[in-house]
């Protein structure tokens, strides 16, 4: 019987991937097996070998189980504007199909790259990080089959602790946008995440949970909690955007109940019911990190050979939700002076009140709808900058970020004069300062040309006085250098 099984299984995978067999099955993987499914996974590359994958770990429970993260990409370390992407499973140890689903997203997107355009595309275009699990040790406990309830749901606290509690619900457990003093506890799966997202900057993100049918996006936390009315972040418009990009490809997203009532499958968190310290409003108002929650099974955790449902119907939504990545805005924020990146540059689109951060390269993405913006950025010892642009409608089946990459003067050696327009002006006038004598520059100060994937980008912000004005000046540092030579 087992013989003739796996006859049938080879074969079936023989017939589907020729050359390359691999067939993970849908059934829920231990956590031994979980990270051996990634170990394979990271021996396999392509057959042109374009797609890098690599496997690390964001830290151990104290357990001893580790997080690891599935990274996988086409692009090359070097280029900019690539966005990372992260895709977060089973942050309730009893909501495991989003931790199996995520396993078959690895193996579908590195058997497809090459194969099919929309795979190679995405593959082009992003850097995925997967967590199958933020809570391995909780999925040990939960029980297969078991629809409600919370056995297994928290991360158990080692009693040696000076942790009052001895279950943490996790989606409790980050600091919160509204609420700076309520407490959070030291957990590692919480802290693990945190330094994550210090250690690299997300523009976009999902956590997959089950026990509904909804898209849910921030805020979860309130102001005013009790009354049941939406909290809405400046972003409301791309957070719909994207629940909706998520709802209207799943066929089945109406919710699980006639109670509920989530139109278009989508719902605001504080809406839907609020609750503080949630992992979506950190990403968002502490890192910038535009994350949602997808709801994606009724029972929290059916039975294995409902598997192949879930998978089929979350696929495409995956994908296309990973894909918006690539709409909005990006660029390289860096002294003029030196060229050199500017890492945690504040990044603010007016009429939109929250910050974004540069990354340690000086890069910065913005997720934004169609339309004309203005961006401004601040750094210390920097005058702000202030740049519009637009981003246009997607042409074509693939959307393609704006560049604008933003030089910053720094506010020492450059002195705006007392006639210099108001902040608004897209061309800040700029004198050099009386201390500049002794400082080193770069006289020849190259005009910076990043390499930036998409066909095209609009790039209204560089306007022909700004451009004067920046060649005149690299003349007249050009002559003073001259002069502090001779
Ligand atoms: C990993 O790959 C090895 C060798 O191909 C295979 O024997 C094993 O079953 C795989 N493990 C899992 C968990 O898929
Ligand atoms: C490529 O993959 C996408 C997403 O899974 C799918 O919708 C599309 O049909 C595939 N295209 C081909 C040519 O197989
Ligand atoms: C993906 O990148 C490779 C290598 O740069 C390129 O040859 C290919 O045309 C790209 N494909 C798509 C669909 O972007
Ligand atoms: C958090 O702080 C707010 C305001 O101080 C308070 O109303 C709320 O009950 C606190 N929540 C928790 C979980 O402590
Ligand atoms: C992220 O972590 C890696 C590995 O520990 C380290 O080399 C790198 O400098 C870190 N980057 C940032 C921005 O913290
Ligand atoms: C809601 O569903 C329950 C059970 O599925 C059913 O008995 C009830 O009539 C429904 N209520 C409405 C208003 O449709
Ligand atoms: C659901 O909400 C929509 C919009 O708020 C409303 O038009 C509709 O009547 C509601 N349906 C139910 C069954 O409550
Ligand atoms: C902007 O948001 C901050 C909190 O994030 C708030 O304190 C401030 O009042 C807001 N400003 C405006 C103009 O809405
Ligand atoms: C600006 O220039 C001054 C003078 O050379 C230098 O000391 C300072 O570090 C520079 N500031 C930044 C933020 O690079
Ligand atoms: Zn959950």
């Amino acid at each position: 019987m087992i013989a003739a099984k796996n006859i049938l299984i080879t074969t079936c995978c023989f017939i589907m991937f020729a050359a390359r067999c691999y067939c993970l099955e849908f059934e829920y993987h231990s956590n031994e097996e979980l990270e051996q499914v990634l170990r394979n996974f990271s021996t396999q590359t392509d057959d042109a070998g374009a797609v890098k994958t690599e496997l690390y770990s964001i830290g151990k429970t104290y357990k001893g189980t580790e997080l690891w993260v599935f990274e996988l990409t086409a692009t090359d370390d070097e280029t900019l504007g690539i966005p990372n992407v992260k895709l977060v499973g089973n942050m309730h140890g009893n909501e495991p199909v989003g931790r199996e689903i995520l396993l078959h997203l690895i193996e579908y997107l590195l058997d497809n790259y090459n194969k099919n355009e929309t795979i190679t595309w995405l593959l082009n275009n992003t850097r995925l990080h997967i967590l199958p699990s933020l809570n391995p040790d909780g999925f040990a406990e939960a029980t297969e089959g078991l629809c409600r309830g919370n056995n297994g749901r928290f991360v158990r606290v080692d009693p040696e602790s000076a942790i009052p509690e001895d279950l943490i619900d996790l989606n409790r457990n980050f600091p919160d946008p509204f609420y700076h003093s309520n407490l959070t506890f030291d957990i590692t799966e919480s802290t693990c995440l945190m330094k994550w997202m210090e250690n690299k900057t997300f523009s976009l993100s999902a956590a997959l949970h089950g026990g509904e049918l909804v898209a849910n996006y921030p805020y979860d936390s309130s102001t005013h909690a009790a009354d049941g009315l939406p909290s809405r972040t400046p972003d409301d418009d791309v957070f719909q955007y994207l629940a909706k990009i998520y709802a209207s490809n799943h066929p089945n997203m109406k919710g699980c109940s006639n109670l509920t009532n989530f139109t278009d499958g989508i719902t605001n968190g504080a809406e839907w019911y609020s609750f503080e310290r949630g992992m979506g409003d950190y990403n968002y108002a502490y890192h910038g990190c535009m994350e949602l929650t997808f709801e994606i099974s009724c029972c929290k955790y059916p039975k294995a050979k409902e598997l192949p449902r879930y998978w089929n119907e979350n696929l495409k939504p995956l994908l296309l939700f990973i894909m918006q990545s690539n709409t909005g805005v990006t660029g390289q924020i860096y002294d003029y002076l030196s060229n050199k990146p500017i890492a945690k540059a504040r990044v603010m689109v007016a009429q939109r009140n929250v910050t974004f951060w540069s990354s340690w390269n000086g890069e910065y993405w913005r997720i934004l709808l169609p339309g004309e913006y203005t961006l401004k950025v601040e750094a210390d010892g920097y005058h702000s900058s202030t740049k519009h642009f637009t981003v246009s409608e997607q042409k074509g089946p693939y959307p393609s970020l704006t560049i604008l990459d933003v030089p910053m003067y720094n506010s020492t050696v450059f002195t705006t004069t007392s006639t210099s327009p108001s902040p608004t002006a897209t061309s800040p006038r700029w004198t050099v300062a009386a201390t500049f004598s002794g400082y080193q520059i770069n006289a020849q100060n190259p005009p910076v040309h990043k390499s930036l994937p998409g066909v095209h980008s609009h790039y209204s912000s560089s306007s022909i006085s700004y451009k004067i004005y920046v060649h005149f000046y690299t003349v007249l540092y050009f002559l003073l250098v001259l002069h502090c030579v001779i």
